[in-house]
């Protein structure tokens, strides 16, 4: 793979979008490692996310989130998938590190709210008698702040390795290993 590649790159995107997938299969063929910000946050706490906004509070889990994604932000050849939440911050990502490419991954409250049923209590912001309505609420709070990614993916009907491969072609790489 010859290109000129970003030093790292975050999927940002609304919950359901498919940060986590995406990003595993774009670190394998950028043969990168891969961060799930969830996931780190769940290691460093020793609980569930669910578990920290119903013991701790959302406030808590947002200043966690923001410590822990700026310990993988220094690290080089990391594709990180981001919280939902975390590029809904104000400023945020204005002010990652040089290098980091920010890609937005585009869904609709549709999709999403489709998408995580099949996990349910995984999303405390989406465990509401009218999943729905709060997704489109929170979309159309954090979209203008989505849009401030250096580049956007739509991912409706898109199967995650189209999105990788999508992915690649903004960075001008090949997948040379998927078939
Ligand atoms: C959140 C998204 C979740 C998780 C938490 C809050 C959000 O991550 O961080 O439930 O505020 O959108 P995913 O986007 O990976 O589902």
């Amino acid at each position: 793979m010859t290109t000129d590649l970003p030093r790292r790159i975050v999927l940002i995107g609304f919950m359901g979008s498919g940060k986590s997938t995406v990003g595993r299969l774009l670190a394998n063929a950028l043969g990168w490692r891969f961060a799930d910000l969830d996931e780190r946050i769940e290691v460093e706490a020793g609980r569930s996310v669910p578990r920290i906004f119903a013991e701790d509070g959302e406030a808590f889990f947002r200043d966690l989130e923001e410590r822990v994604a700026d310990s993988i932000l220094r690290r080089d050849h990391v594709v990180l998938a981001a919280g939902g939440g975390w590029a809904a911050r104000p400023g945020r990502l204005s002010q990652v590190p040089d290098g980091t490419l920010t890609v937005w991954l585009q869904v609709s409250p549709e999709e999403a709210v489709r998408r995580v049923r099949g996990t349910p209590g995984s999303r405390p912001l989406l465990d509401v008698p009218d999943p729905l309505d709060r997704a489109r609420a929170l979309m159309a709070e954090r979209g203008p702040r989505y849009a401030t990614a250096a580049c956007t993916v739509d991912t409706e009907g898109l199967e995650p390795i189209d999105v990788s491969r999508r992915i690649l072609a903004l960075l001008g790489a090949t997948d040379n290993r998927t078939p």
